[in-house]
């Protein structure tokens, strides 16, 4: 299975598939990291790797349509099976969903329905959970609303503080991610009314 990831900062999501694909037991593979902005941890993970990368900046286009097609056809230059956000911090237009519907995924670091959005581990600490966690799903043209593929918990801790709190999630995440992609890539996937099922059945 063909992965793109799409990032915008540090990119330790992405690392995690760029280790787990060095095993060819695996599954998916990363054939391409796309990005937002120039400059980031995140393509340098994959320039390491001898990935390919592109740059598709908002900024550089005349208007968010012009920058939504050249972001579709830059993923569909890699023919990808499965195009995963990593801490892409942009939300894709109409015409990007209607190419990859179904085949474009999220890790976000809270529970959703639960804190969606950009700070969702500080909004949890803010609320008073007393568990936060992250979750894969779907992308809609919603934020952070589409179909859920798979949660992780972790606990909130009385002294901690949005960093101690992000890193714990960001170790359940990342296990998550890697699990979860590998088992899409290899056993295949259905989606039924939201309900989204792992394997063949
Ligand atoms: C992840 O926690 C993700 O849920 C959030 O941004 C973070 C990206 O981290 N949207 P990284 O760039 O993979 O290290």
């Amino acid at each position: 299975v063909r992965l793109v990831v799409l990032v915008s900062g540090s990119g330790s999501n992405l690392q995690a598939l760029l280790d787990a694909s060095a095993d060819p037991s695996y599954g998916a593979t990363v054939v391409a990291v796309g990005a937002d902005r120039p400059d980031i941890e995140g393509l340098a993970r994959a320039a390491k790797h001898e990935v390919p990368t592109f740059v598709a900046a908002v900024p550089s286009f005349p208007t968010r349509d012009e920058w939504d097609a050249f972001l579709t056809a830059s993923c569909a230059g890699f023919a990808p099976d499965l195009i995963v956000s990593a801490g892409f911090m942009k939300l894709v237009g109409p015409r990007f969903l209607a190419s990859f519907e179904g085949r474009y995924v999220n890790t976000h670091n809270a529970l959703l329905p639960a804190f969606p959005g950009m700070h969702g581990p500080r909004d949890a600490l803010a609320y008073g959970v007393k568990l936060a966690g992250a979750t894969l799903h779907f992308v809609d043209s919603g934020v952070d609303t589409g179909a859920i593929i798979a949660q992780v918990a972790v606990p909130v801790l009385d002294d901690d503080t949005e960093e101690t709190l992000l890193e714990r999630i960001k170790v359940a995440e990342r296990r998550q991610l890697v699990d979860t992609v590998g088992r899409m890539a290899r056993e295949g996937w259905t989606v039924n009314e939201r309900k989204v099922r792992l394997g063949r059945g």
